[in-house]
């Protein structure tokens, strides 16, 4: 560990003493990316255009089908542009009531976002077309709220890391453009769903108008998200971007050489990861005291229940004692999370971690 608590694993020997399965954030650069990084930051302009940035728009744009993109530090903040872009103050936005933008971003939507959540209950994190035309266009007291925005999460990380299916995207896209809202995809591990679902991105959020995209987490760059959409979206977005203080991200050229190598190179192993989170699933299944639905273990997330008298504090601190390392979401729940750092030896070391923790405390 270092003394951050972070484990200190670099592109060119990973140090595999510390198992982290807390997130797929925890991954770092590649050796591509650090040269990519040590190359840019001769060139990366302090000021203005910087053509790394430049670059990394362009090609992310083009991957996603859409017109235009913006290169912003977090998801979250990629999220609350597309919000900000899409919506007037007093809007109502339909959302599902798990979704990352209500449980971890929520507070944003009030402020500065401004709008009212009509949160909707899903299955795996996905609401029926049928109750999203409800909550659009049926009056309440009278009156129909202005409803611009329509929110989808892909894959979905409260859900258990589960996809929506292209088809199940376009059906609620179909609604909700029926009356007059667009819709955003937050797509922080879309290239996780993608592989899944052996379908490319753009095909995927094809019928959404804006996505975001994590590029600090399975693709491993270190820094940074993308929101693709139409310009004129995306024009507005910069504009939100600029009043949150974010006028000039000075030297962002930098970390989009990095992201660039992430996008261009680093998509096609990520069905490993979801291959990984798979097996650790299937074990853990039958180990006594924990239960995982495996149906919902479609891609990098591994998200488990304690059923029995262990409660998942106590779990995850047992894990943390042997080096593998897993985040509480309950009291009775805890996730692992699969990424590039983590191989068939970890999986396997992980796996017998998860037995000696039960029995111990069994
Ligand atoms: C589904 C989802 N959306 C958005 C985010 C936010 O990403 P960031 O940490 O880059 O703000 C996360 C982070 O884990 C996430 O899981």
């Amino acid at each position: 560990m270092t003394a951050h608590g972070g484990v200190n694993r670099g592109g060119a020997a990973p140090d595999h003493s510390v198992i982290d399965l807390r997130s797929d954030v925890v991954t770092t650069p590649t050796e591509a990316m650090w040269e990519a990084m040590r190359r840019a930051a001769t060139r990366a302009q302090p000021f203005g255009e910087d053509p790394f940035v430049g670059e990394l728009v362009e090609v992310g744009a083009h991957l996603f089908g859409k017109e235009a993109a913006l290169f912003v530090p977090t998801c979250s903040m990629a999220n609350l542009l597309a919000l900000m872009a899409t919506t007037e103050p007093g809007d109502q936005v339909v959302l599902e009531s798990t979704m990352h933008m209500v449980w971890s971003e929520g507070w944003s939507l009030a402020h500065p976002g401004g709008v009212f959540p009509r949160l909707l209950s899903g299955i795996r994190g996905v609401p029926t077309p049928e109750d999203v035309a409800d909550a659009i266009a049926a009056p309440r007291f009278g009156r129909t709220p202005r409803s611009s925005l329509v929110c989808l999460e892909n894959s979905h990380n409260n859900a258990g890391g589960t996809v929506l299916t292209r088809a199940q995207m376009m059906a609620i896209a179909e609604v909700a453009h029926r009356h007059g809202a667009a819709v955003h995809l937050d797509g922080a591990r879309i290239f996780n769903a993608a592989a899944a679902l052996s379908v490319s991105v753009s095909r995927l959020a094809e019928a959404v108008d804006t996505v975001s995209v994590s590029l600090n987490k399975g693709l491993s760059a270190p820094e940074g998200a993308l929101l693709c959409g139409p310009r004129r979206i995306i024009d507005r977005a910069r504009g939100a971007a600029e009043r949150l203080g974010a006028t000039s991200l000075h030297k962002a050229g930098i970390a989009a050489a990095a992201a660039l190598v992430g996008l261009t190179t680093m998509a096609d192993r990520l069905a490993d990861d979801n291959n990984r989170a798979a097996s650790l699933a299937t074990h853990i299944s039958e180990v006594p005291g924990l239960a995982v639905d495996l149906t919902t273990v479609q891609t990098n997330i591994v998200l488990i229940e304690l059923t029995g008298a262990v409660a998942a504090a106590a779990f995850v601190a047992r894990l943390a004692e042997q080096g593998v390392l897993a985040l509480v979401r309950s009291p009775r729940h805890a996730r692992f999370v699969t990424h590039r750092l983590i191989d068939d030896a970890d999986v396997a070391k992980a796996a017998k971690a998860v037995d000696h923790a039960m029995r111990r405390t069994a």
